[in-house]
């Protein structure tokens, strides 16, 4: 009866949803999550499931209660776990560690099938596709250097070895009423390269401060993989007595991960 109505209710798994999208940083673990599912724990003598990339090539396979790595490509050999503690209750989830670039854009697909209870070698779940996952892989750029040129007013910003392209962005603060500016794009100058070899992004991207009191300029590296900003910030000599703003210092350059939670 049970088994019956596992079937049942794996039938209404879409074999070709939309992919679950994970990010994920270079040299890292991620975990892949897919779950099997169904009304009763599953006998891992009577499963069967793999995890395939778009090429066919196998991450990771098990079969009737073992791994099997023979079936593993050498892409992926030794770098992924399953949980077997969590197998029975449908979750066939991997673990990839360290992360390479060559995972990047890859969609990920699992198959799995439950052989039927009673010894038979027919199946009460039919061999089929459960989970598609896609991964985005990213390297964060860990100091951007940020030079202004007081007297010209003329700043640049430049980091190196990142991954995907950056989005740059220029603010500058008020030095009256400590409101924030983003500066129009048009005033920006952008220059990204990437390295053939290890295809890492350097960036150098340049601005003319704009007229008017500035107390500070800030250069802003977006991640769009990461949803990981970093900034550089420079206060501006404005070469005349001014009050003192909190966190003062002349000249300073503070390069500052921020996460935003
Ligand atoms: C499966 O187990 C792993 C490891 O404990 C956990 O990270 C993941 O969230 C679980 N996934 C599901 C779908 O329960
Ligand atoms: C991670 O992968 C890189 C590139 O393939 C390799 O050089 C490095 O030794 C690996 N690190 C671990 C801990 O496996
Ligand atoms: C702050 O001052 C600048 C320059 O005077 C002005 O352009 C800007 O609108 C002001 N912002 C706010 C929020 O008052
Ligand atoms: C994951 O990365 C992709 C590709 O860069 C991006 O479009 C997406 O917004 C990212 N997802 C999250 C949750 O940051
Ligand atoms: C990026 O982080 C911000 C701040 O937590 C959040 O509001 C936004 O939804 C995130 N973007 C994505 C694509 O997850």
């Amino acid at each position: 009866m049970s088994a019956v109505l596992v079937a049942y209710c794996l039938l209404f798994v879409p074999g070709a949803t939309a992919a679950v999208e994970v990010n994920a940083t270079v040299g890292q673990s991620v975990v892949l999550p897919c779950a099997l599912v169904t009304a009763a724990p599953v006998d891992l003598k009577k499963l069967r499931f793999y995890w395939q990339d778009e090429g066919n090539y196998v991450l990771y396979s098990f079969n009737e209660g073992k791994e099997r790595p023979e079936h593993v490509n050498e892409l992926y050999r030794g770098r992924i776990a399953a949980f077997p503690e969590h197998m029975s209750g449908g979750n066939v989830s991997v673990k990839v560690k360290n992360v390479t670039l060559g995972d990047n854009q890859k969609l990920f697909q699992v198959f799995a099938a439950v052989f039927d209870s009673g010894g038979t070698r027919r199946y009460s779940l039919k061999h089929m596709e459960i989970c598609q996952i896609a991964v985005h892989v990213a390297v964060p750029f860990k100091s951007v250097r940020l030079a202004v040129n007081d007297a010209t007013r003329a700043a640049a910003c430049t980091a190196h070895t990142g991954f995907p392209k950056p989005l740059v962005k220029w603010r500058l603060q008020h030095l009256f009423n400590n409101s924030l500016h983003l500066l129009d794009q048009g005033g920006v100058h952008t220059t990204t390269v990437q390295d053939p070899k290890d295809q890492l992004y350097s960036f150098s991207s340049t601005i003319n401060i704009p007229g008017g009191r500035y107390e500070s300029v800030t250069c802003v590296v977006d991640n769009p993989t990461l949803n990981v900003t970093v900034t550089a910030t420079h206060v501006l000599n404005t070469g005349e007595a001014q009050r003192s703003p909190p966190g003062w210092a002349v000249g300073l350059m503070v390069a500052a991960v921020v996460l935003r939670a």
